[in-house]
Order: C-alpha cells, then structure tokens, then sequence
C-alpha cells in the first residue's frame, strides 16, 4: 500500500478509545501519519460500540458517508473493528460492500497484514477471533489520544452474565495481563512524562492473575513510582466491593478519590432478573463500605430504564436508591433489546415515550442533586490537572474527576498535563468555573 495518511473514528467506551490508541500506533509503525480529516484518508478505521441498538447503527451510517470518498481516492481502505465488527461480521459484509478490512475485539495485531493483504488482492479479509491474544500489541507502540491521562487495559473480556450486556460475547471471557507487564507499561508511560494513569477493564475490580488480585494489583502500581500522581481505574462491579478494595482508598494516597460503580436499577426484582448479583441494600451497604474508608469520595453510576417488566414501582425504587446513593454524576440508558442476551427473550414492554419519561425524572432529580452537591465546593481551592488549553481557557479534572473550567493569562506557561490549583468561584450541575491561583508548581 501507498504510504499515506489515517483517519480513526471511535464510538463508545474508554476501552474502545484505548483499542484505537492501539490502531492508531499500528498504523503509525506502518508509515502512516494521523490526519483528523477524512477527506485526505488513506485508510479509514471505525471502532464500534454494540452495547446498544443505536450506538451499533452508527457503524452502517459513518460507512454510508465514508464510501463515497472512494471514487475520489480508489486506493482507500475501509476497516472495522471493535463489537460491532465482532458481533454483526457477516451482516456488514452483506450490508457494507465498502467494507474492506474487519476485525475483531482479540485481533487488532492482524490489522495492518489484512490491509495489505487487501490491497494487494482487492479482496476483503476479516479476524475475528475471541480466543486470540488480546494483550500482544508492545505497549511502547501505542499512540495515546491524551496528553494528561493514559489508559492501560488490564482485563479483557468479562465473566459476568448481566441478562441485557452484550459485551461478553463481543469481548468474551476475562483475561488478565500479568502485573509485571502493567507496571512496565506504567514506567513507560511515566518516562514519557504522564503523571495519570487508568487501568481499564469491563470489570475491571475483577482482576485476577496467579494470585495477585485487583486490590493487589493497585498497591503495586502505586508503590511502582512516584513520579505516578494520580491512579485511576474503570468499570468496577458491586460483587467485587469488600473490605479489602475499600481500604485501598483509605491508604494509597495516589488513589484518586473517585469511583464509577454501575447500579443499573434500584428494584430487588428487575436486578434479580439482570443477574446483577446484589440487592439495592446490599450495593448501598457497600457504598457506605467505601465512603467509610474515604469520606469524601466520588461516586458516579450507570442506570437503565425501561427494561422489560419494569414497573412504576420499579422505576420509583430506582430513583429512591439514586437518591439515597447521592451521586455525582449518573449515566442513563435507555433499554435496548441486543441478539444474544438473555433479556432479548422478554418483551421490551415498556413503550419508548415511556422509557423517555423515565430518563426525564430520573435526570432532573439527579441534575438537581448535581447542582447543589457542586454548590458546596464554591470557595475552595482544587488541584486540577489540565486536560485541555484552547484560546484563553483551559479546562482539567480535579482529584475526584470534577470538571474545572478557567481562564488563564495569555503568557501563561499551562499546558495539558500541568498541575495547578484552582479557586472554585461557580457551579453548574456538570461542571465547576474557577479562577488560577497565581502558584504554578
Ligand atoms: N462493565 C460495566 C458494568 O459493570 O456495568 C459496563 C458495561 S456497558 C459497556 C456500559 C453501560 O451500558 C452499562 O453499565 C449499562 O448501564 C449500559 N447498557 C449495557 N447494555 C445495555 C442495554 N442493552 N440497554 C441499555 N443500556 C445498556
Ligand atoms: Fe456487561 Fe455486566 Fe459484564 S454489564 S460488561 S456483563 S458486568
């Protein structure tokens, strides 16, 4: 293939984002150079989502604008990867001819031999193999999308069977990166001048490898180095909050003082039926658990509503045990029946203009709660580490994942992945303003 330029779109998760970052050092250790247009595009990469319906169509309409560009530049390939490309294969071959290349969640490696592989035959080739090794790509290759944080996959898969979750089948079962090869990759990263990192799993907390589990694991990478500041780490499931995981916020200090920890419902019955494998008492026990050991940690979560056979009663419940979890940020979905799942086998009862009410009260009860919990950090000074600088502003993320937003002065030396303390002077429900207090560290 010509040497030329890529062009990468990504739907969906941090783990995708981490997927592309992957694809993105692949293709660069190929020759090819980023460009954030797709018009000069000499390879185009789309990487899906699939947990729900409409997150799985964006693929058939991004391919739907994509296509076109082949008349103007024949040589252009076309990949897909991620769950999508998993899941549906043969029906993108069907329904996207312009399809050149797919590839599986396991088999990235393959990506830049099928692209020639394909240009050299004009023929289009696929890998999508679950049972491949999902950890072979050289962490020294992997070209990150952030200046300030940098994700590290750690799990693979999931072994959880949630009745609506697609992911185990697009993902498969959990597999686990040794520690040895983590914390090298996290000295890499801290050489290369990151001072945050994330470690990425579906469940991430479920880690397991030789007797080294989650809570293990965090010691070890943050006793690794310090030039590490903050340590982060998602998605963790409820099954896998005792004792021991609790006490790491309370005694690694690098520990970032936040948690995302999906509930997905507040009713005893439709959280038996999603095999969640806790009751709304026993998921708010735990968050007491946590927040004795850290006080003032954050908390966000992912809900569903609507999922078959969910009752008034059922969405109340919900809105109760929100309430009473008093989160700092909630993600709401709307249920999508997905092929495979248990769930698809029940009537998606609940009318989607239901559904949507649902969503409505649900997110100005929480926007609400948002806004005055945020209210009680006016005054206070927060260390932020810049995310992003454009024009006179910059925003960053506090140590509990808060969103800052401030000016800054036009000779200031502030980059992405400086550290520098903020005085809260505002809030909104997402969202804080402040103002640089004048000592850069
Ligand atoms: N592994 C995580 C966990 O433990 O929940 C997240 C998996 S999924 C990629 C992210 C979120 O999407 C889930 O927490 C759930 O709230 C939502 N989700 C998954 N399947 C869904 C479906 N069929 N319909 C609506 N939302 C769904
Ligand atoms: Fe999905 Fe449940 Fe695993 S939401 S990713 S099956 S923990």
């Amino acid at each position: 293939m010509a040497r030329g330029k890529y062009f990468i779109e990504t739907f969906g998760c941090q783990m995708n984002v981490n997927d592309s970052e992957k694809v993105a050092g692949l293709l660069e250790a190929d020759g090819l150079d980023r460009t954030d247009s797709v018009q000069g595009a000499d390879v185009i990469f789309v990487n899906t989502c699939a947990v729900r319906e409409r997150a799985a169509e964006k693929l058939f309409h991004a391919v739907g604008r994509y296509k076109g560009l082949k008349k103007e530049n024949p040589a252009l390939k076309i990949a897909v990867g991620g769950c999508v490309a998993q899941l549906q294969g043969k029906e993108i071959i069907e329904r996207a001819p312009a399809v050149d290349v797919l590839i599986g969640t396991h088999n990235l490696q393959d990506l830049t031999r099928l692209l020639h592989e394909a240009d050299s035959t004009g023929e289009r080739r696929s890998a999508l193999d679950t049972k491949a090794d999902a950890f072979s790509i050289p962490a020294d290759l992997v070209s990150h999308s952030s200046a300030t944080r940098a994700y590290v996959t750690v799990v693979e898969g999931c072994n959880h069977v949630c009745s609506f979750c697609v992911v185990p089948r697009t993902r498969g079962k959990e597999v686990c990166r040794s520690p040895e090869s983590i914390v090298a990759e996290i000295r890499s990263l801290l050489d290369r001048g990151y001072h945050e990192v994330m470690l990425l799993g579906q469940t991430v907390n479920a880690y397991r490898f030789r007797g080294v589990d989650f809570p293990d694991l965090l010691r070890l990478v943050h006793d690794a180095d310090e030039r590490l500041w903050r340590l982060r780490f998602t998605t963790s499931h409820p099954q896998h909050v005792d004792e021991k995981f609790s006490r790491c916020f309370a005694e690694l200090p690098r520990l970032a003082p936040y948690l995302h920890l999906p509930v997905q419902s507040g009713s005893n019955n439709i959280l038996a039926d999603m095999r969640r494998g806790y009751t709304a008492d026993e998921y708010l026990q735990r968050l007491a658990l946590l927040r004795e050991h850290r006080r003032d940690l954050a908390l966000t979560a992912d809900v569903i509503v609507g999922y078959p056979g969910e009752s008034e009663e059922d969405f109340d419940a919900t809105c109760r045990v929100v309430q009473q979890a008093e989160y700092d940020g909630l993600f709401i979905f709307l249920y999508s029946p997905r092929p495979g799942t248990t769930a698809i086998r029940k009537a998606d009862d609940v009318p989607e203009i239901e559904k949507k009410r649902r969503f409505k009260v649900l997110n100005e009860q929480q926007q609400r709660q948002q806004r005055s919990r945020n209210q009680t950090f006016v005054g206070q000074v927060e260390e932020v580490l810049i995310d992003e600088v454009q024009g006179g502003e910059a925003k960053g993320r506090t140590p509990h994942f808060r969103l800052v937003h401030f000016d800054i002065p036009p000779d200031s030396q502030i980059a992405p992945g400086t550290r520098v303390d903020v005085e809260i002077r505002g809030a909104f429900p997402n969202s804080l303003r402040g103002e640089l207090v004048p000592s850069v560290r």
